[in-house]
């Protein structure tokens, strides 16, 4: 065991045990950035006790020095040659070989309403359609009063007390409710489209919005057509929105 009294197979030895004690010994594993920084100080802790003092700095840099220079280390540098140029263009390809990656999930946040729906054992025609509430100016407030009563009773706990979508609920939802303040939303949104997405929820959505695990429930057994269409018209009364209009040709 004299090799053991060679300053170098220390250091090495030293190192090795580390890098396996940090690797193997800690669970659940530590990341390779906390592994880099720590054998990072077991490396510099390891130069200043080699380097303690000139003899024993000399003795540890004997075997490199012998191995660079000496006639009868031949075949150890060719061998060095050989293998150092392999490794770090090991390293290198290993860090720019592309990776095979999941396909980014693509889906429709939007995607188109069907042009008529079955609500309540009758089809509803959706395209084209307008909120049958606007056209009465003068019990509209008294829709949006009862609009702001169900929304308060029904969709607050999601679509949170401000309608930015920040609910209690909110945080535990993926994707998260929708945010009416928020132009991306209804105000790029016919009201009818809205009227669709509120009584079939997620489970309503087409094939092209999966995979969404969508929480919105589909509101058709529990509110009525009237009462859809009031808290739609709370909806766009209480973000200050307009909604979008149906082309002229339809
Ligand atoms: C359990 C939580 C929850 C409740 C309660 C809820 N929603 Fe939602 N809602 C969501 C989530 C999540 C989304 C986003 C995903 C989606 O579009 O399905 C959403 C989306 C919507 C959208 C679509 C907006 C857009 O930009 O496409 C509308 C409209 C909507 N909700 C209205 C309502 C109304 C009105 C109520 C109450 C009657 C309600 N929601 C209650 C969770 C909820």
């Amino acid at each position: 065991m004299s090799f053991l009294r060679s300053r170098f197979v220390q250091a090495v030895l030293v190192l090795v045990i580390a890098f396996v004690v940090l690797r193997f010994g800690i669970q659940p594993p530590a990341p390779w950035s906390v592994l880099t920084l720590y054998m990072s100080i077991v490396l510099l802790a390891v130069l200043v006790f080699v380097s303690s003092d000139s003899d024993s700095w000399r003795e540890f840099v004997r075997p490199i020095r012998a191995t660079l220079i000496s006639p009868d280390k031949r075949r150890a540098r060719l061998g060095l040659l050989i293998a150092l140029p392999l490794l770090f263009g090991y390293y290198a390809y290993t860090q720019a070989a592309a990776k095979p990656q999941a396909p980014p999930e693509l889906r429709a946040v939007h995607p188109a309403p069907p042009a008529s729906m079955p609500f309540r054992g009758k089809e509803i025609q959706i395209t084209g359609l307008d909120n049958p509430l606007r056209k009465d100016q003068a019990t509209f407030k008294k829709h949006v009063a009862a609009g702001a009563e169900i929304y308060i009773r029904n969709c607050l706990y999601c679509h949170g007390d401000n309608l930015d979508g920040k609910g209690h609920f909110a945080y535990g939802f993926n994707p998260p409710p929708a945010n009416f303040q928020d132009p991306g939303t209804i105000a790029m949104l016919q009201e009818a489209y809205l009227f669709w997405r509120i009584a079939k929820g997620g489970p309503g959505l087409p094939k092209e919005s999966t995979p969404w695990n969508s929480v919105m429930p589909a509101w058709e057994d529990r509110l009525t057509e009237g009462q859809i269409w009031q808290v739609i018209v709370y909806l766009y009364d209480a973000t200050g929105q307009q909604p979008r209009r149906w082309e002229e040709s339809h």
